[in-house]
């Protein structure tokens, strides 16, 4: 089966969150809340080791629009409701649509950390994932040492299901484990 053909919302909303699919002209907020939020994002993701212009941020929204559309690829923009302020992304990715299984990936802006903002989104995106898509099993990987986002993990309702040792360089190059957190769901 084609996944373009498969019918879902592009948005959906949690008590504090809007979260929709990218759009043409969402790069500008997303640059300055990456530039915002360079010292914490660099670390851990790739895309954050070299700060993109704001042109570079625009040209990755529309790349991910087309994915968004063609199904391979489902990032979701968070907005919070009361203001509409762009507050980071999280998403669905590296998907296999014949289990249906996901990983969730997730990033916040700075000034809006520690306010339980990315727990709420995950667990709405969760429960779109289960019920919108039918998925039979959603993980969350990162880097063993990144408790920010171990704790997201866990606090959104997602067990610990592996340590992979020695798994993989991290943007040091040195070698590092992976934690996996996984829900799977039964019909
Ligand atoms: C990972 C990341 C999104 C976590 O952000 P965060 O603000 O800690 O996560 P949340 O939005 O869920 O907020 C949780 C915090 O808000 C607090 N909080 C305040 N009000 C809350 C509420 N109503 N509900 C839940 N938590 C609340 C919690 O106590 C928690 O604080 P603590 O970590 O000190 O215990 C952020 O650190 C980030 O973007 N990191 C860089 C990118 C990254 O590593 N991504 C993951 C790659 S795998």
């Amino acid at each position: 089966m084609n996944p373009a053909l498969i019918d879902f919302p592009s948005e959906f909303t949690t008590a504090r969150l809007r979260l929709r699919a990218p759009q043409a002209g969402d790069g500008a907020a997303v640059n300055t809340a990456i530039r915002e939020s360079h010292a914490e994002l660099q670390p851990w993701m790739p895309w954050a080791r070299m700060l993109p212009s704001p042109a570079d941020s625009e040209a990755f929204i529309r790349e991910k629009a087309a994915q968004f559309a063609l199904r391979t690829d489902l990032v979701f923009q968070i907005f919070l409701r009361s203001s509409g302020e762009f507050i980071g992304a999280t998403g669905l990715h590296r998907m296999d649509w014949e289990v249906p299984r996901f990983e969730i990936g997730y990033w916040l802006r700075t000034s809006r950390s520690g306010q339980g903002y990315m727990s709420e989104a995950v667990r709405g995106l969760t429960d779109f994932a289960a019920t919108r898509l039918g998925a039979r099993r959603l993980e969350i990987r990162m880097d063993h040492d990144n408790a920010a986002s171990r704790r997201v993990a866990e606090r959104s309702g997602y067990p610990l299901e592996a340590i992979l040792h020695n798994d993989r360089r991290n943007l040091d190059g040195e070698v590092v484990h992976s934690c996996i957190y996984a829900l799977t769901f039964d019909p």
